[in-house]
């Protein structure tokens, strides 16, 4: 008898990734949204990757969407033709504005999505003049050579509510990776807040060789100054102990001079900054289905002509292989095979703990915008 091939790693089955015990949730809003929150804009892909004749195919928030470039504009629609079904994302172009389902050949406007004509019907297609016949379109902006999509019900805010701050300076220049992971969107933005894991899975790697990194440590949540995002104030911090009945911990870290990252942000939907001295880190955990995400990394730094030249250097050569690659491989390695519940919390975790609070408290389109509320005092802007 042929058995089936071990497939590694259990995804997550329930949408709860909190608590003690499967069923007994602190955080409802957090636990019963494993395909994400809805009515934000998203970074999805590089306009680069979005070609005149090619469409592109992404699972996103557990929705299908097709991406079509035309006239220079970008789209995306449901990745569905209503006729039959198929994939929309390969539909030639016969007509400027439209793209026609391969299958049939229904043609559908880009911008409404409506019916325009059913090619193997004739010019007099019932289908079409019943005019009732349309593909679900999403809104799409294009920003610092980005797509940016919204797949929410609700009326779109302007792309920049949802952009960080600096990207929309005009000397920005943003570089950056995007993959695909195994994982719970939350488990990765759990991973990214995680205040403990950094003092101990990533003491290894190339990125952090050099780092000053403390032993131990924990924060107190804060809003940041700005009121858009959540981060923590340190509340203490070690940077080696003597633990009893087993030694010294760490051994010997004479050689790491370097400051590590001096801040770190997280924003609704899911995107995490993380400011270091020149530029700053973002991270996105964009859902895909459940236990699956888009996991969008990006550098911004602003700068004049040459110094966006050299940041792009800087990029291609060290900070994409060392950071965005073998460091944050570290967090892909944890984030694919965490399972959650039961999980058994210690002091750094009130860090996560307040990420979920966060979401549960503010989530657009789910927490009406009057009941929305900031649970953790006002982080003080730092004295220079
Ligand atoms: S499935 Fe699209 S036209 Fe038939
Ligand atoms: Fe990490």
């Amino acid at each position: 008898m042929l058995m089936p091939k071990p497939t590694g790693t259990v995804r997550q089955i329930s949408t709860q990734i909190s608590g003690y015990e499967e069923g007994k949730s602190k955080f409802p809003i957090y636990d019963s949204h494993p395909l994400g929150l809805a009515e934000y804009w998203y970074p999805v892909m590089w306009s680069r990757e979005l070609r005149p004749r090619k469409g592109v195919g992404l699972t996103l928030l557990g929705r299908e969407v097709a991406f079509f470039r035309d006239g220079g504009k970008a789209y995306a629609m449901e990745n569905r033709c209503p006729h039959r079904g198929v994939h929309m994302h390969p539909a030639p172009c016969d007509f400027p504005g439209t793209r026609t389902c391969p299958y049939h050949g229904w043609v559908f406007d880009l911008k409404t999505g409506a019916l325009r004509a059913a090619l193997t019907d004739g010019p007099d297609s019932p289908v079409v003049e019943k005019g009732n016949v349309k593909i679900r379109t999403y809104p799409v902006e294009e920003r610092n050579g980005l797509i940016w999509v919204f797949l929410g019900d609700g009326a779109p805010p302007p792309v920049e509510d949802d952009m960080p701050d600096e990207w929309l300076e005009p000397n920005a220049v943003v570089t950056g990776r995007i993959t695909e992971r195994a994982g719970d969107w939350r488990h990765g933005a759990e991973n990214g807040y995680d205040e403990g894991h950094v003092k101990y899975l990533h003491r290894r790697g190339v990125w952090t060789f050099w780092r000053r990194a403390p032993a131990w440590g924990w924060s107190a949540p804060r809003i940041s100054e700005d009121g858009k995002a959540l981060t923590r104030d340190l509340v203490d911090i070690g940077f080696g102990a003597e633990f009893p009945g087993l030694g010294q911990w760490p051994k010997k870290n004479w050689w790491r001079w370097r400051p590590g990252a001096r801040g770190i942000r997280f924003r609704l939907p899911c995107m995490l900054r993380v400011q270091y001295r020149l530029w700053e880190h973002y991270e996105w955990y964009i859902p895909t289905k459940q236990g699956y995400h888009r996991y969008v990394q990006f550098i911004c730094r602003r700068a004049g002509p040459l110094g966006r030249l050299w940041h792009r250097i800087k990029y291609a050569l060290y900070i994409r292989p060392f950071f965005h690659n073998q460091f944050n491989n570290q967090d892909a390695w944890m984030v694919e095979n965490m399972t959650t519940p039961p999980e058994i919390l210690y002091r750094p975790d009130r860090a996560m703990q307040s990420l979920r609070q966060y979401i549960d408290d503010n989530a657009r389109g789910v927490v009406a915008e009057e009941d929305r509320r900031e649970r953790y005092p006002r982080q003080q802007p730092k004295e220079t």
